[in-house]
């Protein structure tokens, strides 16, 4: 329907639309064209650009077609070299071999020879003799069909043209120009139409959350440690926090503890020699385990069982600078060697956040755990004392669940033990308030779903990823 159309198109059209006035399909635009006497190219042309304005529908399959060689038109002609070959051989007696090639065509005489030989028509040895007394010229006659078009095609081409969308059009072309337009029945605009989907990557949920968390964190001047070591020593992921060497948790069925490497290289010497000290025989007004503390428990590397083990190199770390005040958090994973079922995963993120100053008590622990929870949207919360080897005193951290009706545990918490900080010569009156909670638990809150493996894992639904919102009310 273009402004400017050429006269050859313009016949064309009418030709394909006068028809579909009175047929349902054209099955074959080859045969279509050749019986309108159109070439089959402007054909096709017309087509696409009718298919385009969606005038019709329209289906392409491909079409094969063979046409002859030089070589095989001479065949066709002549006579396949075999049979040439064969013809020449007289019908009685035999001919030598360099007599018959000087009769020939050099590769005639060479193809002929060859599959003349295979198909047992010829004896050949110095002289040449025919073995039968009648053959039949098989690939000329292939030739010759191919030739007239009559095998050759093995997948037949065709532009079917099913029906028409307006049958206003059904009369023939329209004339734009000429004002036709006007009188014309137009499908109306459906705006509340959906787009397609785009088609774009999409985050998953625990990454939108931990973005909002992480902002949240931000937004309340806390600093982000860096978490970007899964594997740790035992050293700073136990012993540094003042766990014993025998408790329960370092055990190899809650831990993963590495083969290879086993060990760790390096530590502070001077450090870890207070530590020491701290486990067997206390200090800061407090007396230790009193068990012979082993180095090689210490050196023994682990798949990080929280990322508190990030928190004390931290600590350790401010130690050694002239005291100012900190806020850290961090958000990523850790690996505990659990049994894995709806709610619990072997690997999981941790949310952790720290405050550390002088003269920090239980309450600003308190305040601190209601600023953070209730950006969460959980503004009701309890605490119950638990314990820690690392943390008094400790909390457990409880938000009434509306949905569900009753109290659930959200987040640990406590204060940092003098037997973890002062090792690391933070000041006697420097004390840091921490709590933890993973990260997958509110995230299944929120987006409502209530077994982990949906979450997290090889088993997860990828549309749930599509489908979930941008963003979610709750956390802001
Ligand atoms: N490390 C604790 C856990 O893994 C969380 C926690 C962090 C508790 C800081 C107290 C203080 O559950």
């Amino acid at each position: 329907m273009a402004a400017v159309k050429g006269e050859e198109t313009a016949m064309v059209e009418d030709a394909i639309l006068g028809y579909l006035a009175t047929h349902e399909v054209i099955a074959d635009s080859g045969q279509f064209a050749y019986e309108h006497g159109l070439d089959h190219n402007e054909v096709v042309n017309v087509i696409k650009s009718l298919h385009g304005f969606r005038f019709i529908d329209a289906q392409d399959i491909k079409r094969e077609t063979w046409a002859l060689t030089d070589e095989g038109k001479k065949y066709a002609d002549e006579g396949s070299p075999e049979v040439q070959l064969f013809l020449a051989v007289p019908p009685e007696g035999s001919i030598w071999m360099d007599e018959l090639q000087k009769k020939l065509d050099p590769s005639v005489f060479k193809i002929g020879c060859l599959q003349a030989g295979k198909n047992k028509w010829v004896d050949m040895g110095k002289q040449v003799s025919r073995k039968v007394q009648h053959v039949e010229d098989k690939v000329k006659n292939l030739l010759i069909q191919i030739q007239d078009g009559q095998t050759s095609v093995s997948i037949y081409s065709l532009i079917g043209l099913i029906g028409l969308s307006n049958s206003k059009f059904l009369g023939g072309p329209v004339d734009e120009q000429g004002g036709d337009w006007k009188e014309l029945e137009f499908k109306e605009y459906n705006f509340n139409a959906k787009g397609p989907p785009a088609e774009a990557g999409h985050l998953h949920p625990l990454l939108k959350v931990k973005d909002q968390l992480k902002n949240m964190f931000l937004r309340m001047g806390f600093e982000e440690m860096p978490t970007n070591n899964f594997v740790e020593s035992s050293f700073w992921n136990f012993d540094a926090l003042f766990q014993p060497q025998q408790h329960p948790a370092r055990d190899a069925h809650d831990t993963f503890f590495l083969e290879a490497p086993s060990t760790t290289r390096k530590l502070p010497e001077e450090y870890v020699e207070l530590v020491k000290r701290v486990h067997e025989d206390g200090g800061y007004g407090s007396r230790g385990y009193g068990y012979e503390w082993k180095r090689e428990e210490a050196n023994k590397n682990l798949l990080r069982t929280h990322t508190t083990a990030v928190s004390t190199r931290m600590l350790y770390a401010l130690a050694k600078q002239p005291f100012a005040p900190k806020k850290y958090f961090s958000i990523d994973r850790v690996f505990r060697n659990e049994a894995v079922d709806r709610t619990h995963l072997a690997e999981f993120h941790q949310i952790e956040g720290l405050v550390c100053d002088r003269g920090l008590t239980l309450g600003d622990l308190i305040g601190v755990l209601h600023d953070f929870f209730s950006q969460l949207g959980m503004s009701n919360l309890r605490f119950k004392p638990t314990y820690n080897p690392y943390t008094e005193p400790s909390m457990e951290v409880f938000s009434y669940h509306e949905g569900l009706g009753k109290w659930v545990e959200i987040g640990n918490s406590g204060v940092f033990r003098p037997e973890m900080l002062r090792p690391m010569g933070l000041p006697e009156d420097a004390s840091v308030i921490a709590w933890g909670l993973s990260l997958e638990r509110p995230t299944m809150i929120l987006y409502g779903i209530s077994n982990i493996r949906d979450l997290f894992g090889h088993k997860v639904d990828l549309s749930l990823i599509r489908r979930n919102p941008i963003c979610r009310i709750g956390i802001n």
